[in-house]
């Protein structure tokens, strides 16, 4: 069980006001509060003992190599890879995606390839499967969603793949329908096939245990600041060998064995992909996130994440003229704790603004994911709310006066 109250205690900006009123922050799903312990940490480091991490041969480099290190083995250990070798640190699950896009689609797709990806996809797992095609040569396919709009087609996923398409990309978690996809089952089924397959686990690394062996994806992208870590530091997992067959996309300092000067040798995993001085305080941060959420147990934050967004889908079903995007609350199993909903034709900016009047955040618009949001849920803008550890149901409380309130305004019955 989890003890809500005390986690709230150790957000410090939980307890300030937004518009004089007290912050409801329910914009999870764009980037997570930090808990006081991560703010420390990065603190502690610049304060007691920033250092350049490597080749440091003097007490505090070495111990902000440590704490780097460190800070891997954690990640690599939250979601079961192998070792440190095989977890990459970019700036985001953007970057992740693109280094895989870069590195290993330039050298494996070639003219004529096909590349599968989903109708669900955030532009992070989009845009650098459009640029490959477009540089490759390679045709670029999509899973349809299903009729209820909710969920992949597996008949659709199951068509494409007959294509034999060198990479499935999909996300495990919908930033806009919270669904939550089997990857674990897609994975096999790809592999059945021969192509690779990415994860994108930009919205579920924060919310459930992942197990990247159990999934046998081949790469599973994340960012630290959506899972109460830093902005700047994300993280790409791949197989070992699999990485120990691409090349770098970025060269520079750390990255290499020997340089001469026309050719030189690449250092080993990980650090063959982490080009010049690295976000060290942030990785170590990223590191105390870690420990923060290992606390609680990532068990523990689910079903607390489900059992508040199955409360919140339930109060919203029976409130008239309020439309919820993605699955309802009796499929509360496939579902994470993303809320996207309209009220009457009222656009989406401003219920957010006045939400916003209210202390409430929440976002607005496509939310980077315009193919599903206009041509499948046939709107320019859905509001989305997003639930995470320290959100309650008296928060939610709030959320129902000021759907009232944006009723009321814009007069909708
Ligand atoms: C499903 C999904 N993928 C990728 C991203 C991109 O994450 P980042 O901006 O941290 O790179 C997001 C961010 O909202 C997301 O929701």
């Amino acid at each position: 069980m989890m003890d809500v109250k005390s986690i709230r205690k150790d957000f410090p900006i939980l307890s300030t006001k937004m518009n004089g009123k007290p912050l409801v922050y329910l914009d999870n799903a764009a980037t997570s509060q930090k808990p006081a312990s991560v703010i420390e940490r990065i603190s502690e480091y610049y304060r007691t003992y920033n250092a350049n991490i490597h080749r440091g041969i003097y007490k505090i480099a070495e111990e902000a190599t440590e704490e780097y290190i460190k800070s891997k083995n954690n990640v690599a250990k939250f979601i079961n890879a192998a070792g440190m070798e095989e977890i990459i640190y970019t700036k985001n699950t953007t970057e992740s995606i693109n280094l895989v896009a870069l590195s290993w689609g330039s050298a494996n797709i070639k003219k004529g390839d096909h590349i599968l990806i989903t109708e669900m996809e955030h532009h992070s797992n989009l845009v650098p499967w459009q640029l490959l095609a477009k540089r490759n040569g390679a045709i670029l396919d999509y899973v349809k969603l299903d009729k209820s709009r909710n969920h992949l087609d597996i008949g659709s996923l199951e068509e494409q793949l007959e294509k034999d398409p060198k990479i499935v990309a999909v996300t495990q978690v919908s930033n806009v329908l919270g669904t939550i996809n089997d990857v674990k089952s897609i994975s096999k089924k790809a592999h059945k096939h021969g192509a690779k397959v990415l994860v994108d686990g930009a919205q579920s690394a924060p919310h459930m245990p992942i197990d990247v062996k159990s999934i046998d994806c081949d790469f599973f992208a994340f960012s630290s600041h959506k899972m109460l870590g830093p902005t700047g530091i994300g993280v790409l997992y791949a197989k070992r060998e699999i990485l120990e067959g691409m090349s770098p996309i970025i060269g520079g300092g750390d990255m290499i064995s020997t340089v001469d000067y026309y050719s030189c040798t690449w250092n080993e995993l990980p650090w063959k992909f982490e080009a010049g001085t690295s976000n060290i305080a942030d990785a170590i941060g990223f590191g105390a996130a870690i420990d923060y959420l290992n606390k609680i147990g990532m068990e523990n934050i689910h079903s607390y994440e489900q059992g508040i967004t199955k409360y919140a889908l339930q109060e919203l079903s029976n409130i008239k003229n309020v439309k919820i995007f993605g699955p309802s609350y009796d499929e509360i199993k496939r579902r994470s704790g993303v809320i996207s909903f309209g009220i009457g034709n009222v656009h989406a900016h401003d219920i957010a603004q006045v939400f916003d009047s209210e202390g409430i955040a929440i976002r607005a618009g496509h939310h980077c994911a315009m193919p599903l949001v206009t041509n499948e849920l046939g709107q320019s803008a859905v509001a989305r709310m997003s639930f995470y550890i320290y959100n309650t149901k008296s928060e939610f409380e709030t959320v129902l006066n000021a759907i009232r309130k944006v009723k009321k305004i814009f007069m909708v019955d």
